[in-house]
């Protein structure tokens, strides 16, 4: 589903003018639909109503305290990355007995806060990990419960940098040895095995690599299931979303109307692939879905400062830059951009880089982009920037964090107020 759409000559985030909020708030700015939000989260949920699960929402996807809170108040869980992670769940009335915790470097104090707090289970990515875990777990005289991550050698078919799934990848334990690693986990004491999870890269667009894991892992989970009594299967995140033409219809299927090869992955169909596959393990399901939840959901938006004519080049400068949504510049991600004024059917169009104020030739959002006509002063929506955008923002040549508003029908929620000067240079120190 899709909330932004034209109404009345502007674009709307559900029934909110895009324009008045940037008018209002400044720019740039992150706007979310909390509809899109739920109604993506109630769709996986249904799709597997078949089998026993629970979604745990990849926290570093969109760390907002009011998405978090959303997504809690749905009664989902929580991947997490990092104790500050755990700490964000808990604050927004999130349940650290729905937590996975993830990640290849947890450290002492972080598994500690873990313990402390009751997560439901560790993912673990080393030997080394498992150990150390279970040398702390025994410090504080508790019992540590414990997934190992395996690493299927399974090619995702997607960015280098999103890839997780092959043996060169620093992910999880390798395929070939994780029956050992499991055996070697089971003898230590402080360790409770509780699941298996995989996740083999982000931003899939196929069902395909997905089944070509889950069939390569599964057998792994029915096995560890008699050995060990694990009680879940995690498969991960990685459910693709469209970034193309992404403006083309509010419609909720607005997708099926797609030629075939551009087609998103839906979550019914990859539901309907995986749980035939899944079901007969007679396991908990876990689910660790980010992008999907939420990167359709939000935009960020910018207002053009300066137009500059170069002899190669029209320059669109706005006053977003790669700290505010590093994604063009990292995985040369494609974003939709739309000016906030419904362009007519027949408004001339310009072939533009809209490029930010950064001092780094990186700093782009679109490069030779044909856009409809727009002028200084006019402002522009990247779209499909909810997931990865805002969390990835830095304060990069001392520029302060944007606001971001959550849109829920006609109200919009400030949901982050824009930094101030005092707030970049809070914790900073003039040695006396
Ligand atoms: N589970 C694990 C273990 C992960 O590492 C990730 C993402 C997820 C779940 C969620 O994946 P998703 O459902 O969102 O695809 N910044 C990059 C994406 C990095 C993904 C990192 N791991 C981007 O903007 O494309």
């Amino acid at each position: 589903m899709h909330s932004f759409h034209y109404q009345n000559g502007s674009l709307h985030c559900e029934g909110v003018d895009l324009q008045t909020l940037a008018d209002t708030h400044g720019t740039p700015l992150y706007v979310y639909s909390q509809a899109t939000i739920l109604d993506h989260f109630r769709r996986l949920d249904a799709a597997l109503a078949e089998v026993d699960h629970l979604i745990c929402y990849a926290t570093k996807a969109n760390s907002n305290l009011a998405v978090l809170n959303l997504l809690a108040k749905e009664g989902a869980g929580f991947d997490i990355v990092s104790g500050g992670e755990l700490r964000r769940i808990q604050h927004a009335g999130g349940d650290a007995g729905k937590c996975t915790f993830a990640g290849v470097g947890k450290t002492r104090a972080e598994i500690e806060l873990a313990l402390r707090e009751g997560i439901y289970c560790f993912n673990a990515e080393s030997e080394a990990e498992i150990v150390f875990i279970d040398q702390v777990a025994g410090e504080m005289g508790v019992k540590a419960p414990v997934a190992l991550r395996v690493n299927p050698n399974v090619d995702a078919q997607t960015h280098k940098y999103i890839s997780t799934g092959k043996s060169e990848n620093k992910f999880g334990i390798d395929f070939d040895i994780i029956r050992e690693a499991y055996d070697r986990a089971s003898k230590l004491p402080n360790i409770t095995l509780r699941g298996l999870q995989m996740h083999i890269g982000s931003q899939l667009t196929s069902s395909n690599p997905f089944v070509e894991a889950v069939e390569k892992v599964a057998p792994l989970a029915a096995e560890f299931k008699d050995a060990y009594g694990i009680e879940f299967f995690s498969v991960g995140g990685g459910i693709g979303i469209v970034y193309q033409d992404s403006l083309a219809s509010g419609d909720a299927d607005w997708w099926s109307s797609k030629e075939d090869g551009e087609k998103p992955l839906t979550v019914e169909e990859y539901a309907a692939r995986l749980v035939p596959l899944l079901k007969p393990l007679g396991l908990r399901i876990l689910l660790e879905p980010g992008r999907y939840m939420v990167g359709n959901a939000g935009a960020m938006i910018t207002r053009i400062l300066y137009e500059k004519h170069g002899s190669a080049k029209t320059f669109k400068i706005v006053d977003a830059g790669m700290n505010d949504l590093i994604r063009p510049a990292l995985y040369q991600g494609h974003h939709d951009i739309a000016p906030l004024r419904q362009p007519a059917d027949d408004a001339a169009t310009e072939t533009v880089d809209v490029v930010g104020p950064v001092c780094e030739s990186g700093d782009f959002f679109a490069q030779n982009r044909e856009i409809p006509a727009t002028e200084a002063g006019d402002c522009l929506a990247v779209l499909s920037s909810g997931a990865y955008g805002f969390v990835m923002a830095s304060n990069y040549n001392s520029r302060p964090f944007p606001a971001e508003i959550l849109v829920d029908g006609d109200t919009a929620h400030v949901i982050r107020k824009r930094q101030d000067f005092s707030d970049l240079v809070a914790g900073e120190i003039i040695p006396s």
